[in-house]
């Protein structure tokens, strides 16, 4: 049986290269793209979405999401993504886009229930939809067999010191996903997702391959790499590592903790913790991915999107 997935991003470069592995692989039962405000303001996101799906030739729904964060922070205008979200890859503009009329944080609650506790949910951006569907919908953590998400760290930060982006944006969000009591989280992080670099030769390799896909990652990975210096980081694969550890979990390891996420600090919203200590009645949360082995990651990374072939 495939598996039921949601995938709720702010596509965003790598976001984009996590959704070109994810879309063919014949585990996986995309039932809905979710959109979120992060790496660019939530229309632009939902934009990108739409137009990937459509010029990825698959048909899955996307929904719209949050407009900004629970926490206060400013809406981002593309920094390192650039102001599409997308670099400096042009790609045509959806004529029949799959949107639904439902908004991401019910969506995911919809779709939960229709699935009777079997969904998995990949974030790789903000939580801020699903923070704000767990609000809602006291039963939602019950619901969700597996949480994977890109963000935090368990040291260092890519915002300051000690905060990751993805928590950073709304660290409030984060802290009602984590103590939210869904049974089984993992998190990709930052001192991980580093390490998860692609390169030139992958370039190449994407290149023979001849889809719209494999030729939109190469276009992809090339601006990484070209852009590094004003980027501050060459082809790393934060959020596809994440999809990574869905469907290709031994090319990671991971330790258990009991983590939280620290949201009133002036300087440290945004940080994730390890409160072992001073949290043990909340027990284990998440499954932290520690080491990657990655040149198995890279083959999977061109295999998931080399998939393509023969689909588009
Ligand atoms: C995360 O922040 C975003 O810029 C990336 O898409 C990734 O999800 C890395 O900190
Ligand atoms: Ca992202």
């Amino acid at each position: 049986m495939r598996r039921p997935f949601i995938i709720d991003c702010d596509t965003g470069t790598d976001d984009a290269l996590m959704l070109a592995a994810a879309v063919y692989h014949d585990d996986l039962d995309i039932r809905a793209v979710t959109s979120c405000n992060g790496n660019v303001g939530e229309p632009i996101v939902a934009n990108n979405n739409i137009n990937l799906l459509e010029y990825f030739g698959v048909k899955i729904p996307v929904a719209r999401g949050a407009k900004r964060p629970l926490y206060d922070r400013p809406v981002n205008e593309g920094a390192c993504h650039g102001a599409s979200g997308l670099g400096d890859v042009v790609i045509p503009e959806a004529k029949n886009g799959l949107v639904s009329d439902v908004i991401a944080s019910e969506l995911i609650y919809q779709i939960a229930v229709e699935e009777k506790g079997e969904l998995e949910i990949l974030v790789t951006g903000p939580m801020t939809n699903l923070a704000l569907a767990i609000v809602q919908h006291a039963d939602l953590p019950g619901l969700i067999k597996k949480l994977w998400f890109m963000g935090g760290a368990i040291d260092g930060g890519n915002m300051n010191n000690s905060s990751e982006f993805n928590i950073w944006v709304d660290p409030i969000a984060a802290h009602i996903v984590l103590t939210s009591g869904i049974a089984d989280m993992t998190m990709v992080g930052l001192d991980v997702t580093m390490k998860a670099v692609m390169t030139e030769e992958d370039i190449a390799e994407l290149r023979t391959v001849g889809t719209p896909a494999a030729d939109f990652a190469a276009a992809m990975l090339n601006f990484m790499i070209t852009h590094a210096e004003e980027r501050g980081e060459g082809a790393v694969m934060h959020d596809a590592l994440a999809l990574g550890a869905a469907l290709d979990p031994d090319c990671m390891t991971y330790r258990s903790c009991v983590m939280d996420v620290e949201w009133q600090g002036a300087y440290t919203a945004g940080r994730t913790c390890l409160v072992n200590r001073e949290r043990p009645e909340m027990g284990p949360n998440i499954r932290a991915a520690v080491t990657v082995d990655t040149p198995r990651f890279r083959r999977w990374l061109v295999d998931a999107i080399s998939k393509s072939a023969g689909r588009q």
